[in-house]
């Protein structure tokens, strides 16, 4: 699904935010990136969503190398990921179910479709009775969830997520996780990035750790 060959990529040079980087992820993992700040894991999540192409090396995501696909050809691959933000990236002024079905609109899924997806995320998530409700009104766990929920209404192939618990307890984080390991376990290939050492233990899932833009270990599920 993810395949890093010795990618690098320079904002400015002569330091490398990400230095000759290589990893595989097939579809059925679900893994973590961490890395003391600073370290390349946004880089390395945008360089997947072809946010970022590497200055040098190669990346290539479901078969399709981005650091030769055509322009035209970008918006269809990001079709098949999810993405969750930290900050969350909600719609203020739309209530949660609008937030959803937005989405599912701009891939133009007919009204019946988007209504039945939209409902049935937000009851996965636990937040179908929050439905009409705007966002301001939740928690930042739920809002996480609905945040989850949006990523996964489109079906895709693989999710992302950045620090997805960086503003939560450490009782939400685990349910966040919960959440991760049951969208995986659905057949979803799940790549998260965190600094949160509880979370990463608790995980049981294969670590790759970023130093200083360099990947410094990679290790299996404990
Ligand atoms: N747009 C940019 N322009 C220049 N340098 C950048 C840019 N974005 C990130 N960097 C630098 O690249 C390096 C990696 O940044 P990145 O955001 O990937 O780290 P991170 O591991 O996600 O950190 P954090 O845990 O704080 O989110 C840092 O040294 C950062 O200062
Ligand atoms: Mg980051």
């Amino acid at each position: 699904m993810i395949h890093f060959d010795q990618a690098t990529l320079i904002y400015r040079p002569p330091h490398a935010a990400l230095k000759d980087v290589s990893f595989s992820v097939t579809a059925s993992e679900m893994v973590v990136v961490t890395g003391p700040s600073g370290a390349g894991k946004s880089t390395l999540l945008s360089m997947i969503t072809r946010e970022l192409v590497p200055t040098s090396g190669r990346v290539v995501v479901a078969g399709r190398d981005l650091t030769a696909i055509r322009r035209a050809e970008i918006p269809l691959m990001r079709r098949s990921i999810g993405v969750v933000f930290q900050d969350f990236r909600l719609l203020r002024h739309r209530t949660i179910e609008d937030n959803i079905s937005f989405v599912l609109r701009a891939l133009a899924w007919p009204a019946a479709r988007r209504r039945e997806r939209t409902r049935r995320v937000l009851e996965w998530v636990g937040l179908a009775h929050r439905a009409n409700d705007l966002p301001e009104t939740l928690s930042g766990g739920e809002q996480q969830r609905i945040a989850i929920a949006r990523a996964l209404a489109p079906e895709p192939r693989l999710l992302l997520a950045d620090e997805p618990t960086g503003n939560l307890d450490p009782e939400r984080s685990f349910e966040i996780l919960a959440l991760f390991r049951e969208i995986h376990a659905r057949g979803t290939c799940v790549l998260l990035a965190t600094h949160d050492r509880m979370l990463i233990e608790r995980a049981k899932v294969r670590v790759l750790t970023l130093q200083a833009g360099r990947l410094a270990r990679d290790e299996a599920p404990r």
